[in-house]
């Protein structure tokens, strides 16, 4: 029996099909394309092909709606590579064409805390929709009780240790115990909160190209040899001490930032946040504002730590808040000092708050705690320069504001409370 291959070029016997006994003809198989097109006149065929094909585009072009879109697909993507404005990217493919600014969908995590609820406050105000994650460690429900019913804000109950996956357009990553006493409560989880939770929400970030904000913290500089402090200064911190936890927990979750940015596109930006104050603040936290005017409205003395000499610089929640959107919307990575550069020792804190509150209050020495850093003030020349962003709100100012809050929460008396940072807002 003759093998059924049959190689190219070969000649082969091909028995006619209405006959097989009729004597086999041989035919040679030509494989030469020019000649394959020119028998049969198959050319005259293709052209009369072609030409029917073009008359029938022309007269029924592809549809406007799809020549328009592949137009504006173009476009955005042209502008998300080559333009630096924030406006103008198409954040996370998600933007409907043909509108202006979208609504952007953004994360807070932390949002339910001092400094993430105010912000909350902004980004609500300004249209977009906010999502917050919170384990309440040291957040409260009542800091965002304003949103509740409205359709743009979520708040979510999660543990950022733990992975979460959130369709969004950036995200702020706050969550982290701030005040010596939380911090220090369970330095384990204090570390873990800064480099767990902070490489799942760089790792979300990556996986729905979402821009990620970090807020690090002037402890980053520790007791500082250099005064005041540039984003240049590597800092001066112990890496074994007590408040290492929160400080070497921060200048890890720097690197993790910078790291995906560099490694792998990201886009980020740090801001390294100086001691900030107003209304929300944990009552008894440990923070030496906080703590100053909780007693003096309590008529506890004022206890400073040390010789009260070590200074501080202040900033009003509200000057923050409007820093850190400043520095998610601009161009540049960071990271920014985000302080205001006024100084106060703190003996001379404590004058303000007995001038504000009550004049008769009385001052405790108390011996100084570990790692206290002696000098803190902000260098903000790259923020003023690059963010085009300072501080407007005095402590003067500002204080009020926070006593009226306090006075509410200890004592419950509402005529005095209710100041936000839309009462003072720096914008
Ligand atoms: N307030 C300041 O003076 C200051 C200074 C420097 C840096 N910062 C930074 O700003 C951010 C906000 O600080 P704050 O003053 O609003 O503190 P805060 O304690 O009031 O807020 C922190 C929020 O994070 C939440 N949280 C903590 N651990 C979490 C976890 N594992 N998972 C989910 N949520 C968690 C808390 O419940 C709270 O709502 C922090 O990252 C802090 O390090 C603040």
């Amino acid at each position: 029996m003759a093998s059924e291959l049959i190689h190219r070029n070969q000649t082969t016997q091909t028995p006619p099909v209405d006959n097989p006994s009729k004597p086999t003809t041989f035919v040679k198989q030509s494989t030469n394309p020019l000649q394959y097109m020119l028998r049969g006149q198959r050319l005259i065929f293709v052209f009369i092909g072609i030409t029917i094909a073009a008359l029938f585009f022309k007269a029924f072009p592809l549809s406007k709606h799809h020549q328009e879109s592949t137009h504006l697909t173009r476009r955005v993507l042209f502008e998300t590579r080559h333009e630096g404005s924030y406006v103008k990217r198409n954040v996370g493919g998600k933007v409907p064409l043909g509108v202006m600014r979208k609504s952007l969908r953004i994360v807070v995590t932390g949002g339910a805390g001092f400094v993430g609820s105010h912000l909350v406050d902004r980004l609500i105000e300004r249209g977009d929709s906010v999502i917050v994650v919170d384990n309440f460690f040291t957040g409260r429900k009542e800091n965002l009780a304003q949103h509740f019913g409205n359709p743009k804000f979520e708040l979510i109950r999660h543990d950022v240790v733990e992975p979460i996956l959130l369709e969004v357009d950036q995200i702020y990553h706050l969550a982290c115990p701030a005040s010596p006493v939380h911090y220090k409560f369970n330095p384990v989880k204090t570390i873990k909160t800064n480099v767990v939770g902070t490489l799942n929400m760089l790792g979300l970030a990556k996986r729905v190209g979402a821009r990620f904000l970090l807020t690090s913290t002037s402890e980053v500089y520790g007791d500082p040899l250099q005064h005041p402090q540039a984003e240049t200064y590597w800092g001066n911190v112990n890496p074994i001490g007590v408040r290492s936890c929160y400080d070497e927990g921060k200048r890890t979750a720097e690197t993790l930032t910078m790291d995906y940015h560099r490694g792998l596109g990201i886009e980020v930006r740090i801001a390294r946040i100086f001691n900030t104050y107003g209304p929300r603040m944990c009552i008894d936290d440990g923070r030496v504002v906080s703590n100053f005017v909780a007693q003096a409205l309590r008529k506890e003395p004022l206890t400073v730590y040390g010789d009260g000499k070590q200074t501080r610089s202040f900033q009003y929640v509200s000057d923050l808040v409007e820093g850190l959107m400043r520095l998610m919307e601009g161009d540049h990575v960071g990271p920014f000092n985000l302080g205001n550069p006024g100084e106060f020792t703190m003996l001379e804190l404590a004058e303000v708050v007995q001038e504000t509150i009550d004049p008769n209050a009385k001052i405790e020495f108390r011996p100084n705690t570990e790692d206290d850093p002696h000098m803190r003030k902000p260098d903000i020349s790259k923020a003023k320069e690059l963010l085009g962003w300072e501080p407007t709100v005095s402590l003067h100012k500002g204080l009020p504001l926070m006593v009226a809050d306090f006075r509410k929460r200890i004592f419950g008396d509402e005529k005095d409370g209710g100041s936000t940072t839309n009462s003072m807002s720096s914008a």
